[in-house]
């Protein structure tokens, strides 16, 4: 047997997040004969009815818990037969790293500090069995900001994290790569540029614009709206941690990107021209009208662009889905999951929009 086809159980925090959920769903699908077990502490961006088709499966259990609970972590590593953990529990969102950095900390650096331990004394306990893997899921953010004409992110380029949020990352980033090389813990970390697609929290860009035109409300652009991001439709992102789960050479660092840069504004104007176009009725259009200009993000990184090479060549990965199709098809899911969206805009959410963009002008 390889190690793709024999059976998994994997333990996936942060499984009720945008990118965790989807990447259960695509597991689901692709190994219906594996187990998974979602660590998650719902959080406000925790949302387990982004797992409801799951719910009562055979194969798969949902805990509420944090990962910073090391005794919780390991009474899952006795109960269960994990021999995977796909590691997506995180505070993701950099304006909220802004507002509060001590929930990053404590998430993003103790919380994985807190799973490597445990899974290394479980490794140990078990005789170091060779098929065990810890995918740590990290971000393009830790290798700071490009300039226009610079070379985009390889796995060489040298850390430079400028918000807490990428700082706190970089650091668990560097806890994971210190297990393997002092313990020889098969831990493998993934670098990956912003990805968008279903189950996308809505303080996030895309899905807040989604949904303020479907509400006839400003959309908020920081600065001159000029920022590059690197867009990936998300369920490319998670074929391409299967296969690193499955085929990666532990101690390694593959970087994940869509080969889509897109000036921030631009993208708001696409997202303006579908809706536009797929919704049937709209407080405003054209949706353009709502494009307003606001303070900038305060150490803004002005653009990101990954080099996938590595993934490319090594384990045969490429994106799949262009920006066009992943945006209409993320356009057509925000307007079809309404009762998804609209109970996550509850009285925290207008709270920290307020503490965001009341300022904002
Ligand atoms: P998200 O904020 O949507 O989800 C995070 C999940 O983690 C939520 O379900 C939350 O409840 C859970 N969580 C938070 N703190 C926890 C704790 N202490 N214990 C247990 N669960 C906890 O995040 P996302 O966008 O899905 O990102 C997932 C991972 O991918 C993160 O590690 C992030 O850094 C990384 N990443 C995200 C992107 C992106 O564009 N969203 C890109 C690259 C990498
Ligand atoms: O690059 C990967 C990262 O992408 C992940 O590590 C993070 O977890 C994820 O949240 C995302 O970070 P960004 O800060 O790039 O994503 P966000 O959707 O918050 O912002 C995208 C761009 O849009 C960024 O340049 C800031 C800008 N923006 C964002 C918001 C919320 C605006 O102009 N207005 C807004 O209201």
């Amino acid at each position: 047997m390889t190690l793709a086809s024999s059976p998994r159980c994997l333990l996936i925090t942060g499984g009720a997040g945008f990118i965790g959920a989807n990447f259960v769903h695509h597991w689901f699908q692709q190994y219906p004969n594996d187990r998974l077990v979602v660590l998650d502490a719902l959080t406000y961006a925790g949302n387990r009815q982004s797992l409801a088709p799951l719910e009562g499966a055979a194969n798969f259990r949902f805990v509420q818990g944090n990962i910073c609970d090391r005794e919780l972590v390991e009474q899952l590593l006795r109960e269960e037969p994990i021999d995977t953990i796909a590691h997506f529990a995180a505070e993701s969102h950099v304006d909220r790293s802004i507002l509060g950095p001590g929930a990053f900390v404590q998430t993003n650096v103790v919380g994985t500090f807190t799973l490597l331990e445990a899974f290394r004394q479980h490794w140990y306990s078990l005789g170091q069995p060779d098929t065990y893997r810890f995918l740590h899921v990290s971000t393009d953010e830790v290798y700071g900001s490009l300039g226009p004409d610079d070379p985009p992110f390889s796995e060489t380029t040298p850390y430079a994290p400028n918000s807490p949020y990428s700082a706190s990352k970089a650091g668990s980033d560097h806890l994971a790569r210190a297990y393997f090389h002092t313990y020889g813990l098969p831990t493998l970390i993934t670098n990956c540029s912003n990805n968008y697609g279903p189950y996308h929290f809505p303080e996030k860009l895309i899905p807040l614009c989604c949904i303020n035109i479907l509400l006839g409300k400003a959309l908020p652009i920081y600065g001159d709206g000029q920022n590059v991001r690197d867009w990936l439709y998300v369920q490319d992102h998670c074929r391409a941690l299967a296969m690193v789960i499955h085929h990666g050479q532990p101690g390694e660092t593959y970087n994940i990107g869509g080969c889509n840069e897109v000036k921030n504004l631009d993208l708001v104007q696409m997202l303006c021209d579908l809706m536009d176009e797929l919704a049937p009725e709209l407080p405003v259009r054209p949706s353009r009208k709502l494009i307003t200009f606001v303070k900038d993000r305060p150490g803004h990184d002005r653009r990101y662009a990954i080099d996938a090479t590595k993934l490319r060549t090594e384990l045969g990965w490429e994106p799949t889905v262009t920006i066009a199709e992943g945006l209409r098809q993320t356009v057509q899911w925000f307007l079809n999951n309404r009762d998804w969206w609209q109970p996550l805009l509850s009285a925290e959410y207008q709270d920290y929009y307020q503490q965001v963009y009341a300022s904002s002008a």
